[in-house]
């Protein structure tokens, strides 16, 4: 999967670049590019954002600004999907996830202040996304939630069996995961399900549904 992130600090990605899965799958499945709108922009002085019409605080990102950046990426606008990050957008869950991670090329766009010009989000941008209902101070981090969050789903990143049981998985019918519990069996008095000991996997496998029931209507 290709997928380009436009942002105004490409460089903030870099520690994102050297975590696993996502670095496990760089290079091979996931061809990450990171633009900057402060290389292409039209404006002098790298400007990129401006006061809004009308009066009132803040800056806004400038709809020529975005555009040019596309236009020297992709020569006009793309063909794939491109998602403004925002607030405003549709809420970002598991089958938002699993559907852009189906994509072969994807583009993120991340805005600060108080956002995009909203011809962005009408007419350069397919699609809004919002990675929950709070606000914050840029799209970086949104970015970045979206990007970790699709290369996981990619081939190789995590071991398949773990994937297909995690939190809002098919398998777990979209409910939480279960409890998981390591070495020592007895810590403080603190004792592991004797279930999970038992070797018999027919049973762990449905104390293991039915504790992810049990979590998800809770
Ligand atoms: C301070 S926010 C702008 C908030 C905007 N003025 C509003 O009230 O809806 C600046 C930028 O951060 C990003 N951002 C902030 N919160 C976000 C969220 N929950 N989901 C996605 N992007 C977000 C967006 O790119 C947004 O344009």
């Amino acid at each position: 999967m290709q997928l380009d992130v436009f942002t105004l600090v490409p460089h903030a990605f870099a520690w994102l670049t050297e975590q696993r899965p996502l670095a496990a799958v760089l290079g091979t499945e996931l061809d990450l590019r990171l633009f900057s709108y402060r290389d292409t922009t039209p404006l002098r002085a790298g400007q990129v954002d401006d006061e809004p019409y009308g009066g009132g605080a803040g800056m806004v990102l400038r709809v020529d600004v975005v555009a040019a950046a596309l236009d020297a990426v992709y020569g006009g606008q793309p063909d794939q999907r491109v998602v403004a990050l925002t607030p405003q957008g549709r809420q970002l869950t598991q089958e938002v996830v699993e559907e852009l991670a189906g994509e072969e090329k994807l583009t993120l766009l991340s805005a600060r202040y108080e956002g995009f010009d909203e011809r962005v989000v009408q007419h350069l941008a397919s699609d809004a996304i919002s990675i929950g209902p709070y606000v914050l101070s840029n799209g970086d981090l949104p970015a970045m939630v979206l990007v970790d969050a699709i290369a996981r789903r990619l081939p190789g990143a995590i071991a398949e069996e773990s994937g297909a049981w995690e939190s809002f998985s098919v398998a777990l019918e979209g409910g939480l995961e279960y409890p998981h519990y390591t070495r020592p069996a007895d810590f403080n008095g603190w004792h592991v399900p004797e279930v999970l000991v038992s070797g018999d996997h027919g049973k762990i496998d449905a104390w293991r549904r039915e504790q992810s029931r049990k979590r998800t209507v809770l």
